[in-house]
């Protein structure tokens, strides 16, 4: 009965989206159990992208359980796009959202834009999908869930009383006119309910009874570790628990529970959005890897900042989420560089630094240490395709010296290594599902 999560070890994009759909193929459920549609999760198939925001990435499997665990924040017109946009390719995703997972509503957008115009250099660049202004609701008690919107009386009643406060705020905080009526909100959110209606239902339940039959279950994290709202680098990450923990209290699943921990390491960093990056590059060999991984947002389309691999936060994300084996990917993007980079520890006005500080602004102080490897050579795509059939024996040397430094200096085994965007173009060198 294993149940195996799968957790963003860097700033997020790492390519959540392709181990999760792979190791999929093996569960019986899948759950995403944090963030909403902040997020952005790429799966490339048969040729065809596509990009999943709230719905799980086990999402084009006929015969999986998806679930939209109950630590998700919803936006409803979004999920609906998304799911249309599956049965236009004539998918359809078996899907239960949780009664408990948050709704985003016109009010977060709003909030969202105006508290970032003001934060100046603590803005940490959202992805303007309400998302922190929504988890703020939650935490304080005034937010509204999926059951609510099920039931029209308690829908109302809630949103009369969210309606008041927050024009009040825009208003007056911010001098924002809010254009929505209470009457026009409740109108839309209610056609949302009923187009949704028919999904939702407690998955704590089916969640107990799928481990009860021994069956497996996948737990799809959004976000990357340094994102976390409590282990990440705040104030410029996100508004949930991204780590494994998030993987519990999102969805319903004890600790105990968890069998695997995967985290998902992009071979070098990527980072949308505002706050400090020590290992950020720029030039030649940032523009070229931008460039041949197009490492553009998938949600908001933003350039993606690009720096070397940094051990510091990696050894931090293996610590605090127990990582159990490490998913690589992106082997073949940051081929044919001459010379790549590692950082293995920080300076901080003298001291060397293993785990990352605290806080942001020693964060910024940090002067990156780095070893340096020999590149390895573009196999091109063809070439890609066969080493992933081959095994990992087959990486170029380099590519494996590098690979093994890396898992060595954390202390945690290779589990795959992602060698392209397709489904196929992957090593796997360690299953956490048994094959039927
Ligand atoms: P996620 O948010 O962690 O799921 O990652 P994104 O989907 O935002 O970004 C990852 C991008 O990398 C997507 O375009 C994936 O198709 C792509 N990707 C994932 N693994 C690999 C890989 O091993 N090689 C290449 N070339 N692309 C990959
Ligand atoms: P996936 O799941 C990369 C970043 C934003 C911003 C900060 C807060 O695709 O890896 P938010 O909208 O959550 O309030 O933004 O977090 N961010 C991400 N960066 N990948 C993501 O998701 C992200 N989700 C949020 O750029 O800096
Ligand atoms: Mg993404």
């Amino acid at each position: 009965m294993p149940i195996a999560a799968v957790i963003g070890a860097q700033w997020g994009d790492e390519g959540k989206g392709k181990v999760v759909d792979y190791y999929a193929s093996f569960a019986h459920v899948v759950v995403r159990f944090n963030g909403g549609a902040n997020a952005g999760h790429t799966i490339v198939h048969k040729g065809k992208k596509f990009k999943f925001h709230h719905l799980p990435s086990g999402s084009l499997y006929p015969n999986k359980i998806n679930v939209i665990g109950n630590g998700v924040v919803i936006d409803p017109k979004k999920l609906i796009e998304e799911i249309r946009q599956l049965q236009a390719s004539n998918i359809h995703p078996n899907l239960v959202i949780s009664p408990r997972a948050h709704i985003v509503l016109p009010y977060h957008f709003a909030l969202d834009g105006a508290e970032e115009e003001l934060k100046g250099g603590l803005a940490a660049g959202t992805t303007k999908r309400g998302i922190g202004p929504c988890y703020s609701d939650k935490a304080n008690r005034i937010g509204i869930r999926m059951g609510d919107l099920l039931s029209k009386d308690v829908f109302r009643k809630k949103l009369h009383l969210l309606h008041q406060i927050k024009t009040k705020t825009l208003q007056h905080v911010y001098g924002k006119d809010f254009q929505y009526s209470e009457e026009q909100i409740y109108e839309e959110y209610c056609g949302y309910a009923s187009l949704l209606a028919a999904y939702v239902a407690d998955p704590v339940l089916l969640l107990q009874k799928t481990i009860s039959s021994k069956k497996n279950i996948l737990l799809e994290g959004a976000q990357g570790t340094m994102l976390d709202i409590d282990h990440g680098l705040y104030p410029f990450g996100t508004s949930s628990n991204t780590s494994v923990g998030g993987a519990c209290t999102g969805a319903g699943i004890a600790p105990s529970r968890i069998t695997h921990t995967i985290g998902v390491v992009k071979v070098y960093s990527s980072r949308v959005g505002g706050g400090p990056l020590p290992t950020e590059i720029f030039g030649k060999d940032a523009d070229f890897i931008r460039e041949k991984g197009k490492e553009y947002g998938t949600t908001t389309g933003r350039p993606r900042r690009i720096g070397w691999l940094d051990l510091v936060t990696l050894r931090y994300a293996a610590a605090i989420n127990g990582f159990s084996g490490l998913a690589f990917t992106r082997v073949d993007t940051l081929s044919g560089l001459g010379k790549i980079k590692v950082c293995t520890h920080y300076l901080l006005d003298g001291k060397k630094l293993l785990f990352p500080p605290a806080s942001y602004w020693d964060f910024e102080a940090c002067k990156p240490v780095y070893k340096e490897f020999e590149g390895w050579t573009d196999l091109g795509q063809k070439g890609w395709s066969a080493v992933a059939k081959k095994g990992f024996r087959l990486l170029p040397q380099q590519a494996k010296k590098y690979l093994r430094f890396i898992s060595e200096s954390i202390g945690v085994p290779i589990y795959f290594v992602g060698v392209g965007e397709s489904r196929e173009d992957a090593i796997v060198l360690k299953e956490v599902f048994k094959r039927k």
